[in-house]
């Protein structure tokens, strides 16, 4: 993404992806996703396939309206073509406009605007990815609960791969191993100063 002035709109957090490892000294918010994303294609067998020859996946532009727009913004997309960008700016309540030289994909985009929301059709993979050593079952289950919310927002057909992830790295009672007793109304961040201190008074 570019930008011609010092005047812009850069939201990490809003597009952080999962560290790789549990440590209290990482923000386990998530990292910046780097220079290089990776999505797949759109499927030609997935639902949301357009008839359009460069439909774009859905995850990237969801991407790159979090990073760079706030919301209640105004997105301008002036070649859109079976109309990705205003499809995803709708799901995330962003005012959006697009230009169309071919009236078939006018026509696509009126009825794609339209069609019941599933979840986007893709995800960068890394979103799904969780992190090793969540050794303790208070830590873990509280950033468990953190990561579907943090990071799976809008793809809601990839939780239970997620879950199934995390059940062959942590065991199946992964997501309910906090008992009653174990319970905890400190925040994650309180959490983390605690592991912190644990981890450097060894
Ligand atoms: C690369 S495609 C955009 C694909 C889009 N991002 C998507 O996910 O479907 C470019 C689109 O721009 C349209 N186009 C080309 N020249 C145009 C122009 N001068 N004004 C408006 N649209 C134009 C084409 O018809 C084509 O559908």
């Amino acid at each position: 993404m570019f930008t011609k002035s010092n005047d812009f709109v850069f939201n990490l957090d809003d597009v952080r992806v999962p560290q790789k490892y549990y440590r209290a000294r990482n923000n386990m918010r998530g990292a910046n996703p780097g220079d290089v994303w990776k999505f797949s294609h759109v499927h030609y067998c997935n639902q949301n396939r357009q008839n359009h020859p460069t439909q774009k996946p859905e995850g990237l532009i969801e991407r790159m309206v979090l990073a760079s727009s706030n919301e209640n913004g105004l997105i301008l997309d002036p070649f859109s073509g079976s109309s990705t960008t205003l499809r995803v700016c709708q799901q995330l309540n962003q005012d959006a406009i697009g230009f169309e030289l071919n009236p078939a994909y006018v026509e696509m985009t009126n009825t794609r605007l339209n069609e019941p929301f599933n979840g986007f059709d893709s995800i960068d993979s890394r979103m799904e990815r969780v992190p090793n050593d969540l050794r303790k079952p208070k830590i873990r289950h509280k950033y468990l609960e953190d990561h579907i919310s943090w990071f799976l927002k809008n793809h809601e057909d990839t939780i239970d791969e997620f879950k199934k992830i995390v059940k062959e790295k942590y065991g199946d009672n992964a997501f309910n191993l906090v008992s009653k007793h174990d319970k905890t109304d400190e925040t994650y961040e309180q959490m983390i100063l605690l592991e912190n201190e644990a981890e450097y008074n060894v």
